[in-house]
């Protein structure tokens, strides 16, 4: 079956700004800031994306939607070249972007009703000015926002942080779309309504079988909403699968710093250097990115990166793992 999303070996690069340190450097003017990602998401998955900051993430997102273009690599989308789907109006309702921050996601000038009801207006024309108030009703008891009368004249900045998310999520679900890419999106809110908003995702994805891409730099929460996960650093991602089993099962020295991370261990970690000594964060020009922070790593870690199918539902981009897994299962 054709999967709802699938990205082939997708590489995106940008330049580097020059600047007074690096006008003269030799080295290549340009960052590959998407290496390589190939990954799939079903309808009604949710596919997680865990990485630090700048590891790529947003990039990644901005790919899919059709509003970068890759250099390498094909993007598809119910079987269609995303290259193609833009020059259609409608793709853009079929995926729909929840953002970080809801005070400056929404304009501050428009009512509720009218943020809700703004794809409407762009993809749904021929509707009556009726037959949409009633789309943007449903949209806004669907996210919980009720008595739904309250809301339609209300300004944003009478809004809590977790209402006004709510009004995001209902702008983005008034036309149903088939992807939802959440980036981040309870990550300014109070911890109290971050649970709240979670569940309302995981309501919207059983209720309207919406897939999910989402964004997030919290392991924690990522378990409660995921199927799959997809753990990326500086522009590869390094481990992928089902997430309970990549949860229970880190492979990848970076996995395993990013979980330390979430329960706070400060030992010393046999994956992983913690101390931060002079270019520990500096990339390695060749071979695994990690190369330099890493405690596993061997000669063999120069090399271009492969991924290490682990079993079906698990692989990983880590030469430690090479002689774990027959030469079959490589790719
Ligand atoms: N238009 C651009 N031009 C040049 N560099 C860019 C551009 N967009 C992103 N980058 C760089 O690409 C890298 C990845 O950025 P991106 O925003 O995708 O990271 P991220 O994983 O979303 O990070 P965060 O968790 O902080 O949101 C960063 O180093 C960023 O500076
Ligand atoms: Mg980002």
């Amino acid at each position: 079956m054709t999967p709802l999303l699938l990205l082939q070996n997708v590489t995106k690069s940008f330049p580097i700004h020059r600047n007074l340190f690096n006008i003269f450097s030799k080295s290549s003017h340009i960052r590959k800031v998407i290496d390589n990602i190939s990954l799939e998401v079903g309808a009604g998955e949710v596919m997680v994306l865990a990485g630090e900051s700048g590891s790529g993430k947003t990039t990644l997102a901005k790919l899919i939607m059709g509003s970068l273009t890759p250099d390498n690599g094909t993007i598809y989308f119910e079987g269609n070249d995303v290259q193609n789907l833009k020059k259609k109006k409608k793709f853009y309702s079929l995926i729909q972007m929840i953002h970080q921050d809801p005070y400056s996601s929404l304009n501050p000038y428009l009512k509720v009703k009218d943020i809700v009801m703004e794809p409407l207006k762009i993809h749904d024309k021929e509707l009556s000015k009726e037959e949409k108030l009633e789309k943007v009703r449903i949209a806004l008891r669907r996210t919980k926002l009720e008595p739904v009368d309250e809301f339609l004249d209300k300004y944003p900045t009478m809004l809590s942080g977790g209402q006004r998310q709510r009004v995001s999520i209902a702008r983005a679900i008034v036309k149903i779309p088939k992807l939802i890419i959440a980036d981040e999106p309870v990550s300014m809110l109070d911890i109290s309504v971050r649970a709240e908003i979670l569940s309302l995702l995981d309501d919207l994805r059983k209720s309207l079988n919406i897939s999910f891409i989402y964004i997030t730099h919290d392991l924690a929460t990522s378990r409660f909403i995921g199927d799959k996960i997809g753990i990326m650093f500086a522009g590869n991602i390094v481990e992928y699968g089902d997430i309970d089993e990549v949860l229970h099962n880190p492979l990848h020295p970076y996995t395993w710093m990013l979980l330390d991370a979430v329960t706070f261990t400060s030992k010393e970690s046999k994956f992983y250097k913690t101390h931060t000594g002079p270019n520990i964060s500096a990339l390695p020009s060749k071979g695994c990115k990690f190369y330099n922070r890493c405690k596993l790593s061997f000669d063999d870690c120069t090399h271009d990166i492969q991924q290490f199918h682990i079993n079906k539902e698990h692989s990983v981009s880590c030469f430690y793992y090479k002689n774990i897994v027959t030469n079959a299962d490589l790719n």
